[in-house]
């Protein structure tokens, strides 16, 4: 993939340099005969200070993505480069090592954090890495960590299993800040709490980034948590990004026949139920070991034509960054035009 055929998106300020910036990514899983490219040639960049919305089905690659950037799976090709907290570039790296430089924020933070430890211990953790034994001179950070994040000093010496899963996805986020790794992965942070609690935390995920000057890549299924969190989005299908661009933007003008399912299948309020049933989402992703010829997504595509089999579609810019900075909105999709000025028409089944 070229420079210019990358879908690659800078939110926010342009003139800072990039937080996070990755090229060409592949991260493959298995042996050659039988071989899962997880993450296909994944080129996208994040400013410094905002965060990048990545959105796709269950198997898109996502969580790869997440763990291929944070070293935590070794890449096949292409590269991830993080600025230093200072903001100045870190030189373009292939693959593991990056401790320090990225923290993580899982699912479920139940397996993120030790069961018989004190969360003090956890919240602590990245300042003494290696150390088996977390001294107690630590302690009061601990518990002013725990106090930036909502949580009393009394919740200082409980286990995790003694905290409801909001406070315990709470203690994660103070352990992030307390690493001041620049780069925070969120993989689905939100996704197994109750509705009310997941707005409480993603208000105080976005309050810590604001604070500390942290840049955030957030992983959802949900559209809705994406539009509140999210400067930028992308869009995730069969280890590809299909879209990027400012998060309204997308969600207003989404141009990919996926983004578009995607969006209509979000259940509104006041949505006319035939009018989604007019544009479902049909089909099962398919086997990643095998991802359709040309354009991955024309075996569900209401709008695939003979091209779309045989060639993979280019990366186009759909609209250049707004004046005064913010990124451009891209899309790969032979007939994005046609389907916007209404020439190309959907298959009705
Ligand atoms: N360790 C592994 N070994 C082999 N294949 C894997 C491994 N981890 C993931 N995969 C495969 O790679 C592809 C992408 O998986 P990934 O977990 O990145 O998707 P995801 O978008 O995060 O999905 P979900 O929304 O369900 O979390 C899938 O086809 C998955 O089966
Ligand atoms: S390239 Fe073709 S199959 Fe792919 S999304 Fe566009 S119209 Fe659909
Ligand atoms: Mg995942």
């Amino acid at each position: 993939m070229t420079a210019d055929s990358t879908l690659a998106a800078t939110a926010g300020d342009t003139r800072k340099a990039p937080a996070l910036q990755v090229r060409d990514l592949v991260v493959r899983y298995g042996n050659r005969r039988d071989t899962v490219r997880a993450v296909d040639g994944v080129s996208v960049e994040v400013a410094r200070g905002t965060t990048l919305g990545i959105i796709g089905e269950s198997g898109s690659g996502k969580s790869t993505l997440a763990k291929a950037i944070a070293g935590l799976v070794p890449i096949n090709s292409g590269t991830v480069a993080i600025a230093g907290p200072d903001g100045k570039p870190a030189p373009a790296a292939p693959s593991v090592g990056r401790a320090g430089q990225v923290q993580m924020i899982f699912q479920d933070p139940v397996l993120a954090l030790n069961p018989g430890r004190p969360v003090w211990k956890s919240v602590v953790e990245p300042l003494v890495p290696h150390r088996p034994v977390i001294p107690r001179r630590l302690r009061d950070r601990a518990v002013e960590l725990l106090g930036q994040v909502g949580l009393g000093p009394e919740f200082a010496d409980r286990r995790p299993g003694q905290m409801s899963g909001g406070q315990r996805q709470r203690v994660t986020i103070a352990r992030a800040v307390a690493a001041r790794a620049p780069l925070v992965m969120c993989d689905e942070p939100v996704a197994a709490l109750d509705i009310s609690v997941q707005a409480e935390v993603l208000r105080l995920l976005d309050e810590v980034r604001e604070a500390f000057g942290l840049t955030y890549v957030f992983i959802s299924h949900d559209m809705s948590s994406i539009a509140r969190i999210a400067h930028d989005v992308g869009v995730m299908y069969l280890g590809r990004l299909v879209e990027v661009g400012p998060v309204r933007e997308v969600l207003e003008r989404p141009r990919h026949p996926y983004t578009r399912a995607l969006i209509r299948a979000v259940p509104r309020i006041g949505l006319d139920a035939r009018d989604r049933e007019l544009h479902p989402l049909e089909g099962e992703i398919p086997d990643a070991r095998r991802p359709p010829s040309g354009c991955r997504f024309r075996t569900r595509c209401p709008f695939a034509q003979e091209v779309c089999a045989r060639d993979e579609p280019p990366v186009e810019t759909v609209a250049e960054p707004a004046p005064g900075g913010g990124s451009a909105h891209r899309t790969a999709c032979h007939l994005w035009r046609e389907i916007q000025d209404g020439t190309a028409r959907p298959r009705t089944s």
